[in-house]
């Protein structure tokens, strides 16, 4: 799919579905002039008999039986004028998609809700792409819905402005959004076709897409190395673990951006086996590593003038004669010793080896960790806003900002030294679980002890990485994975990059 962007010439624009956003109770819009008179006063009368009111995501298709270049207009609602946002753009285009796709349109053209600046169309683009996309490599029906992008090859954004400037800002959209969705294609992988040697070759099959430095780090090697967290939660499954490490250079001798991200390809629990119920969505227990993988793909597909490593500890947690139990105590790779109280607790025991190794051996600038950490972190903010955990200000501003453009809603929940008393262990210097007060934030101040020496941010996506119970409805998010993080983290990193 191609999406392009013009100068808006209405009344020339050869098309098969023109859309023209609506606000509410508005009784004229933009280009009404630029269409034949028959049509424009037809789209008139609606508005103003309140046929059509222009509700935020109603719609109404109007055909135009050959008077002028568009075979069929969408007016398209937009809600109220000081409610809209660049998320509204998001939502509304993916709706328009999504009507298009409906009609069977190989191609549309859109119109701008108001003045055209670069969010709107990085908005508008990203609504488009990510709306589209399906996983249905495992349905036997081969239909129209399961062509690439729904069988749209063109997207046009008709601006006032030159678009030779915003031109760029679709592309760059476009090459983001093919990256969340590969998240998504990994993310919805059933765990029986995903182990974590799975994820490994995926991250060489980017690696050497895009040129990049990667290494996958086997069982054996982490145990020679030290890493116990992963090596203690790896144990129980016949899938060994896999540390997956990608190094993209683009920023010279700069020091790096450190992304490191939870691929848990199934959690079971462990020993401390989860509960029945729901206990397939733990597939998406991976779903922080996708996010760093695709956004390691995005960063090397824009060429980012930066320098990105991105660590992704991957393992299943399985209950079995081999796993690790509660009670036992595992040296982690900096040294530090952890007395397991929950077998449960995983995600936590890998990111450390991940974080204090990619620190040790990288020195990096900032990092950021991703993860499907806590279902406290979903009683605490729900299943639209991810939590936000860092020991630096600065950048946990930087990814509140960013996440304020993306629409990938984050909040920042607080370290108070008060939290590191939850963790402190009879047996050995900490444990893993802090009770279940606070979850989301006793984890991560697990997580904080093997994070020194580097600004850190930890983003525990556990009601945002996949669509569940509590979900807003967006047309971008279809069901499964969402992809959630990426956007924002390649915004953050690029956005530092062009400073
Ligand atoms: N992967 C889960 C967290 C999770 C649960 C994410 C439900 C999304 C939905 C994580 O490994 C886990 O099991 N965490 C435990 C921690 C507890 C034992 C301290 C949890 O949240 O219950
Ligand atoms: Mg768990
Ligand atoms: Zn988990």
């Amino acid at each position: 799919m191609h999406i392009k962007v013009e100068k808006a010439k209405i009344d020339q624009k050869q098309t098969s579905l023109l859309v023209i956003g609506i606000f509410e109770n508005d009784q004229d819009f933009p280009h009404s002039k630029d269409l034949d008179p028959a049509v424009s006063s037809a789209i008139k009368e609606s508005l103003e008999s309140k046929e059509f009111r222009g509700s935020f995501g109603t719609s109404m298709l109007i055909p135009t039986f050959g008077k002028g270049p568009m075979k069929r207009i969408l007016l398209m609602g937009l809600g109220k004028k000081d409610k809209f946002t660049d998320d509204s753009a998001r939502v509304i285009a993916g709706k328009v998609a999504l009507k298009a796709k409906d009609l069977r349109a190989k191609e549309f053209s859109i119109l701008p809700f108001s003045s055209p600046d670069e969010g709107l169309v990085e908005a508008i683009a990203e609504g488009v792409c990510l709306s589209l996309y399906s996983f249905d490599k495992y349905k036997a029906t081969a239909s129209e819905d399961n062509k690439d992008y729904a069988g749209i090859v063109e997207v046009t954004i008709l601006v006032n402005s030159d678009p030779a400037q915003t031109q760029p800002v679709a592309e760059r959209a476009a090459a983001v959004c093919e990256a969340v969705n590969y998240a998504r294609d990994l993310a919805n992988l059933p765990p029986n076709d995903c182990p974590p040697s799975h994820l490994a070759s995926a991250a060489l099959s980017l690696a050497s897409e895009y040129g990049m430095k990667a290494r996958v780090v086997e069982r054996y090697e982490m145990e020679s190395m030290g890493m116990g967290g992963i090596v203690a939660v790896g144990k129980g499954s016949n899938s060994p673990p896999k540390l997956i490490i990608l190094e993209y250079n683009g920023g010279g001798e700069q020091k790096p951006y450190l992304l490191v991200g939870k691929a848990v390809t199934f959690d079971t629990g462990g020993i401390s086996i989860k509960p029945g119920e729901k206990m397939d969505e733990m597939k998406f227990d991976k779903c922080g590593g996708c996010t760093v993988l695709a956004t390691m793909k995005a960063i090397a597909a824009l060429k980012v003038p930066a320098n990105v490593v991105g660590i992704v500890p991957s393992v299943e947690n399985m209950p079995s004669g081999t796993s690790y139990r509660p009670g036992d105590i595992i040296r982690m790779y900096n040294g530090k010793t952890v007395e397991i109280l929950n077998t449960d607790a995983e995600g936590r025991m890998i990111l450390a080896d991940a974080l204090s190794y990619g620190i040790a051996t990288y020195g990096p600038k900032a990092v950021i960790d991703l993860a499907t950490l806590t279902g406290a972190a979903v009683i605490a903010l729900g299943a639209n806003v991810a939590a936000v955990v860092g020991t630096n200000k600065h950048l946990v501003d930087r990814l509140k900002k960013a996440s304020e453009k993306t629409g990938e809603k984050m909040w920042e929940l607080p370290l108070f030294d008060e939290f590191h008393e939850q963790i402190k262990s009879t047996f050995a210097d900490i444990r893993n679980i802090g009770g279940r007060p606070g979850g989301a934030i006793t984890a991560a101040a697990f997580l904080s002890n093997f994070a020194d020496g580097a600004p850190w941010a930890h983003i525990d996506i556990a009601g945002t990485a996949w669509t569940q119970e509590g979900t807003f409805e967006r047309s971008y998010n279809p069901k499964g994975a969402t992809g959630f993080g990426v956007r924002t983290l390649v915004k953050l990193i690029s956005e530092d990059a062009a400073k």
